[in-house]
């Protein structure tokens, strides 16, 4: 049974593993509080980096031998394999920590046993302490360690009658600068922010981090099936970050190296329908590392997402304005009857500045096919690590 003081570490740790969201991929955010054989709070740390230390090797290395005979508070269980740096259970018994609490077990084939490993070694384990909390705020990895795609949070701002754009297709602004500025620090914690060609068009969107300080860059990926809307001085292929651009495998190759437009893949068309396939494009940047995308795209992109059952969380800004003429929210879904409605559960309703934040997820979680991950032709370079 977790203790008063192992609860409030917990409710730390979660905090602590929040800071590196968009951080770490592909591995999880986790975070470490180290409490004396008192009960006291010695030493604290969360995985920044991959290819970091661990949260459990910075939280060890402040406690500075205070850890002997004390508790290690994890988010996630600890791992157990020698990845880019040691086994974390190692790390913890070598330290003397006498008791692990942790939160989530490791779905991982390869770094999951690390509460057996610590059992076997002495070590008294608890799992479970605040289960739910720690799971949300790791929800992306999570996600993509069982489904194998990155998990996908849609992202429109709207006015009160649902509108995206105007008429005209002027869509700047309708939200408030407090909106726009929540939307950077969606896109910190993203590995990856997604539009389609219409939205590049349109918008010539910058789509990286602003204001936030020490954020990691999210890659900037325009979905432009037929190559063209991402054009010489477009915004995108700045500095800022990184950028992709994906087009249709059967595409001329010399067209795309006459663009000059940043890195390409070349993926399969949707089958049946227009654009790119997208179970193929999310198993292809889930090859790359990109856990969590962020998808900012207009209606068109929104409704292929959602029929091919890849929208994970939706996040609405809604304005106090009226436009009553103008695309709606969400295009063409696959969906023709109220009976094949996609029932959403809000879990969250936020004031921000003038507009309302809304977030929910789909009242039952998508179940995505998972594809054989397609080599991803690169022109004129190979996918990069992050
Ligand atoms: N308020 C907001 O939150 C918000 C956000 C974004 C955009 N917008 C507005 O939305 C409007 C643009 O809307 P949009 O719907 O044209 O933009 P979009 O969804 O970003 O882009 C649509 C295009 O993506 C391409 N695409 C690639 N793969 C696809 C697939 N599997 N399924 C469907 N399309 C695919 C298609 O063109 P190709 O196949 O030819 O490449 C398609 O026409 C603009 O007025 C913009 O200002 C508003």
């Amino acid at each position: 049974m977790a203790t008063a003081a192992e609860a409030a570490a917990m409710r730390q740790a979660i905090t602590l593993a929040a800071r590196a969201l968009g951080a770490t991929s592909p591995n999880p955010v986790v975070g470490c509080v180290i409490l004396d054989t008192a009960g006291t709070v010695v030493g604290e740390g969360y995985h920044q980096r991959a290819g970091g230390p661990h949260a459990e090797v910075h939280a060890l290395r402040a406690a500075a031998g205070r850890a002997r005979g004390g508790t290690a508070v994890v988010t996630l269980e600890p791992c157990n394999h020698t990845g880019r740096t040691g086994p974390c259970v190692e790390a913890l018994f070598d330290a003397g920590i006498a008791r692990v609490v942790y939160a989530v077990s490791d779905p991982t084939p390869t770094a999951t046993g690390g509460a057996d490993t610590l059992r076997a070694l002495g070590v008294d384990v608890e799992q479970g302490l605040l289960e739910d909390e720690a799971r949300a705020g790791n929800i992306a990895w999570l996600s993509a360690a069982k489904s194998g795609r990155p998990y996908v949070t849609w992202k429109y701002a709207a006015t009160l009658d649902g509108r995206i754009a105007a008429a005209d297709r002027s869509s700047r602004w309708i939200t408030s600068p407090e909106s726009r500025a929540d939307v950077h620090r969606l896109r910190a914690e993203s590995d990856a922010v997604v539009v389609g060609s219409g939205t590049q068009r349109a918008d010539d969107p910058h789509l990286a981090v602003r204001g936030i300080e020490g954020a990691v860059q999210p890659l900037r990926v325009v979905v432009d099936t037929e190559a063209g809307s991402v054009t010489p001085g477009a915004r995108v292929l700045d500095g800022a970050a990184e950028t992709l651009v994906v087009v249709a495998e059967d595409l001329d190759v010399d067209l795309l190296v006459e663009t000059g437009a940043g890195e390409h893949w070349m993926l399969p068309r949707a089958k049946g329908g227009r654009g790119i396939d997208i179970p193929s494009l999310l198993a292809a940047l889930h090859a790359r590392g990109v856990r969590s995308v962020l998808l900012e795209g207009g209606p068109t992109l929104a409704g292929a997402f959602t029929a091919a059952g890849a929208v994970d969380r939706v996040v609405g800004y809604l304005a106090p304005v009226l436009l009553g003429a103008g695309p709606a929210a969400l295009g063409e879904a696959g969906i023709g009857t109220i009976a094949d409605a996609l029932r959403l559960d809000i879990t969250e309703t936020v004031r921000i500045g003038p507009d309302l934040r809304i977030t929910a997820v789909p009242a039952v979680p998508a179940v995505p096919a998972v594809p054989a991950v397609p080599s991803v032709p690169a022109v004129p370079s190979s996918p990069k690590e992050r």
